[in-house]
């Protein structure tokens, strides 16, 4: 057993963010399930946004996010969150991130998909996530304890339900109890829950599910963005192609070479992502494959270094000019209800990052506004933190014991999971589709085994467990949401309804209420 004022589960941008400014008197542990660069934000390409150049303002920052958000944010968290953006940029540079600049030794800006203006910061061209992140690894304080290979199984509450801890399990099936004044959640999201996706395969969706059987709220969660283009070799997808390489002049096309996104969206080839992403699945309904062309960027292992070599590992030869492409789950902006600094519905268990719907993403997050989203939500978590006197005191409360367990009951594979995820629940949904999946993810009655003791399962049905329990939420919340919006489309609910524009489905173990 042991003690630490904060406790962070996961170890992406906004754990570490957080970690970093808490301080530095205050012990903090960081506990991740496998490597702690095993996670998105290592892998992120396209960079950060923020209001920089001369002819921009964080106002129309503001304006593009509610755009692609279409309109179901909590807009002072939007504001908040464009606004520190600009700070958080020059924080980088001072912990050392090595920011691209441009001829004039200016930051260099790029352009993403639904940005009325070029605000993306970028680092090694396409390499954005992993020079912030070994700036964040490179500098950890001695204050902060690092445990890889341990999966949080469990949030340890009190009689008084108040968070006081986790309960972690290693593959060598040993179960560990870290108490501390303060769980933080920032697992990231669930992009694992699908066959195609852009997320490291170790995000599936398990701080949904320990959120959920803590007891807090959950809300949003049928709105998945489905990222255009991943690229598409063999029958699936191999990684993300970013859409900077869209910002720097690529156009989508078809087998015929024709250039899919005239006459669909304005904006073409950067329409927001979910417009992209439900017309290439479209034409690869239709048996029509979809290719990038590249053709037009001079450079484009100068520039795109990451996204090159991940194509010639696939046997994609990027001189040839054609990178084939398909769309895969790529985030989740709905998550553990949070407000303006991260605290969750259960006193002293916070969430931030991906896992956590902050409000500011909507039905659909506008391009690079996600590393933006850790490193403000790591911040005002800290910031607040740090009001508190640290104490790292032995327990003085009493803690909920569970009753005895059940055997797991038959599980599915992952795979199956994803593929049924895919296939019901993906970029294009249907009343009948979801009510399947439903009906299959309620047949292993997964909550039952749950809400007991299940700490002698081992790792992988836990984790399969708990994937059943994340799609389960974002299935029925999609089923319950009748119309269609951002990422969420329905065939039977083609169109947007403003009497669900302000409605949040909230997810509890008391049940689905808006
Ligand atoms: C990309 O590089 O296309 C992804 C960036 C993001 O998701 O914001």
């Amino acid at each position: 057993m042991k003690h630490a004022d904060v406790i962070i589960l996961g170890s992406g941008i906004a754990a570490m963010q957080l970690a970093k400014l808490l301080h530095s008197d205050s012990h903090v542990i960081i506990i991740t399930k496998s490597l702690k660069n095993h996670c998105n934000s290592y892998m992120a390409q396209g960079g950060m946004a923020a209001a920089i150049s001369p002819d921009d303002h964080y106002r129309l920052h503001y304006q593009d996010t509610l755009e692609a958000g279409r309109r179901h944010q909590d807009e002072k968290a939007v504001l908040n969150l464009v606004k520190d953006a600009p700070d958080i940029v020059c924080e980088l540079m001072s912990i050392g991130v090595p920011l691209d600049l441009d001829e004039q030794g200016q930051v260099a800006l790029g352009m993403e998909g639904a940005h009325s203006r070029r605000r993306i910061v970028h680092s090694g061209g396409d390499a954005t996530g992993r020079r912030i992140m070994d700036a964040f690894f490179n500098s950890i304080p001695s204050n902060i304890e690092f445990i890889e290979n341990e999966m949080a199984i469990e949030l340890i509450l009190s009689q008084d339900g108040v968070c006081r801890g986790v309960q972690t399990k290693n593959s060598n099936g040993d179960v560990n109890e870290y108490f501390g004044e303060h769980v933080v959640l920032a697992t990231g999201g669930a992009g694992g829950l699908y066959h195609f996706t852009s997320n490291h395969p170790s995000v599936t969706g398990d701080g949904l599910a320990l959120a959920y059987l803590a007891g807090a709220e959950l809300s949003n969660l049928e709105f998945v963005q489905f990222h255009p283009t991943l690229l598409y070799v063999g029958g699936m997808a191999k990684g993300l192609v970013s859409e900077a390489v869209r910002g720097h002049g690529a156009v989508l096309r078809n087998n015929e070479g024709k250039a899919i996104m005239e006459s669909i969206h304005p904006l073409k080839d950067l329409a927001p992502r979910h417009i992209v992403a439900q017309r290439i699945f479209e034409i690869r309904r239709n048996g029509d494959e979809v290719f990038l062309d590249i053709t037009m960027i001079n450079d484009f292992k100068l520039h795109f270094p990451s996204i090159a070599s991940l194509c010639e590992r696939e046997g994609i030869n990027v001189e040839r000019g054609l990178i084939p492409v398909a769309p895969g789950s790529h985030f989740l902006m709905g998550g553990i209800s949070i407000n303006d600094f991260g605290e969750t519905s259960i006193p002293h268990l916070y969430a931030i990052g991906e896992v956590a719907d902050s409000g500011v993403h909507g039905a659909n997050r506008l391009a690079s506004n996600s590393l933006l989203e850790g490193l403000s939500y790591g911040k005002r978590l800290a910031a607040h933190l740090n009001q508190f006197t640290r104490k790292s005191a032995a327990p003085t409360w009493r803690l909920i014991e569970k009753s005895g367990g059940l055997a797991c009951p038959k599980l599915p594979e992952r795979g199956e999971i994803k593929r049924r995820m895919m296939e019901g629940a993906g970029i294009v949904r249907s009343k009948e589709g979801m009510e399947q999946l439903l009906a299959w993810l309620e047949s292993f009655h997964i909550d039952e085994y749950l809400l007991r003791s299940y700490k002698n399962w081992d790792i992988e049905e836990i984790s399969v467990a708990f994937m059943i329990l994340s799609a389960r939420m974002i299935v029925s919340s999609a089923l319950k949401r009748t119309e269609s919006r951002g990422g969420h489309l329905r065939t039977d609910y083609p169109d947007e309804n403003m009497d669900w524009l302000n409605c949040h489905i909230i997810h509890s173990n008391h049940g689905m209420h808006l």
